[in-house]
């Protein structure tokens, strides 16, 4: 049992982080604010461990916010890791790696003929609409209230977990009315309000999560995916797909490969660097190839294709194609939540467990979640209990109920058994 409030370590290191950086962290989701008074500082981690700077141990289901899903610190990754920083870790000029990794990925999503890196999700979004407004010459974008997109200005207007809670039109200060106003929010899984407003305007393009986990884990309907495709193409505006969270998780082929739905771009990072900060956009030829050099639309990075992520990424997509993995990965899902989502049904609680391969979310005080309204009904204070429960016994699930679980390769039975006992002993104390 771990006593929260009783580690020296994280709690002297937090306090000076505070004093150096605002709020002590680098991602404001990671300050744990409302839930404890000292978060999680990391000093380590071991498959689906992580250890803190007081040496205890935890189960974890944050795994880096769903980059690691062949666990933490996976030998193979290291190694290519390793293996690329004694020949150099950037050198701000073109390499093989960043082919051998573009290969791969247009190989596992056909919808993309041609790719470019950069070094975080963010960025991939902003370059991918920059790109759509240049290829269309339109401004106007739609995206979905809950969904998150990195935080470039125009992206920041109802967008999901950690800004769950702020004000305004838009969902951050420092963001002007007039650079949210060529971002039309419309409610998830809407196909009428969807079907009127693409009526009435030409946009640019529309972006989605195609399965939310910005709001736990919400999954676009077929009707509403089958409406996006068919109305963007109508009006040829881009449909694109931000996959840099289901992206080589929910399966090999991402989200578009479940939906059979091509879109025109596609946003990845997360397991696509295997731990290290890489990103990418790509999509069909004509539209990449607005892209600068070739074409009038500008975008570019030091850091972009940095072959230390590049080797580390294509060994984690090497390791996720082989046969088994996701087959395997699913096993384990389904021995972990069935008997929890049992329970939930045979003591009819209020509580309720999405999910897709590789993520899913345990939401209190409701039966449902379809978008945004009825994520913003959940029991916050009893989510506020079971994320403490749930640290005291060492296991560390992402400080948000707005934010999936992630599972990975490296999760054991044993671990799954362990998390499964105290979900179903906090469960009892209801
Ligand atoms: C769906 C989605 N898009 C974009 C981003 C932004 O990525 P990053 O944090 O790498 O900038 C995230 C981050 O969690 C995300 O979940």
């Amino acid at each position: 049992m771990i006593d929260v409030e009783a580690r020296p370590h994280s709690a002297t290191i937090f306090e000076h982080l505070k004093k150096r950086i605002p709020g002590g962290v680098n991602s404001p989701v990671r300050s744990t604010l409302g839930l404890i008074d000292v978060p999680m500082v990391a000093e380590r981690g071991e498959k689906e461990w992580i250890i803190d700077a007081d040496q205890y141990r935890y189960i974890d289901y944050c795994m880096s916010w769903g980059a690691l899903i062949h666990g933490h610190a996976h030998p193979e990754i290291i190694q290519a890791a390793y293996d690329q920083m004694l020949k150099g870790t950037t050198y701000g000029i073109t390499t093989e790696i960043e082919l051998k990794l573009a290969e791969k990925i247009l190989r596992l999503m056909p919808s993309m003929e041609k790719i470019r890196f950069v070094s975080s999700g963010t960025e991939a979004t902003m370059s991918a609409l920059r790109l759509a407004r240049g290829y269309t010459g339109r401004v106007p974008i739609i995206k979905f209230a809950g969904h998150y997109h990195g935080h470039a200005d125009f992206l920041l207007v109802k967008a999901g977990s950690g800004l769950f809670g702020l004000n305004g039109t838009s969902t951050s200060a420092g963001v002007s009315e007039d650079t949210v106003k060529q971002t039309i929010v419309l409610p998830f899984n809407d196909v009428d309000a969807f079907k009127k407003v693409m009526s009435e305007q030409l946009v640019a393009a529309v972006i989605l999560e195609p399965i939310a986990g910005n709001m736990g884990l919400v999954k676009a309907t077929e009707e509403f995916m089958t409406a996006l495709r068919e109305e963007t193409e109508k009006q040829e505006a881009l449909l694109i797909f931000d996959e840099v969270m289901t992206g080589f998780r929910v399966a090999k082929g991402g989200a578009q490969s479940l939906y059979g739905i091509d879109p025109d771009l596609t946003t990845l990072a997360k397991i696509m660097g295997g731990g290290f900060p890489a990103a990418a956009f790509g999509g069909k030829q004509p539209i990449m190839d607005r892209l600068a050099p070739l074409g009038p639309v500008y975008q570019a990075g030091t850091l972009s294709g940095n072959p230390v992520a590049m080797a580390a990424g294509l060994k984690a997509l090497e390791i996720l194609d082989r046969p088994g993995f996701y087959e395997s990965l699913a096993l384990k899902q389904r021995a972990f939540l069935d008997p929890i989502k049992e329970y939930i049904a045979k003591n009819n609680l209020n509580v309720v467990v999405q999910e897709a391969l590789g993520m899913f979310c345990l939401y209190f005080g409701v039966k449902e979640v379809k978008n945004m309204s009825d994520a913003e009904k959940l029991d916050k204070a009893l989510f506020k209990k079971f994320f403490r429960y749930m640290f005291d016994n060492g296991i560390y699930i992402p400080p948000s109920q707005y934010e999936a679980w992630f599972l990975s390769a490296a999760h054991t039975d044993q671990s799954l058994a362990r998390t499964q006992s105290h979900i179903f002993a906090f469960f009892d104390s209801l």
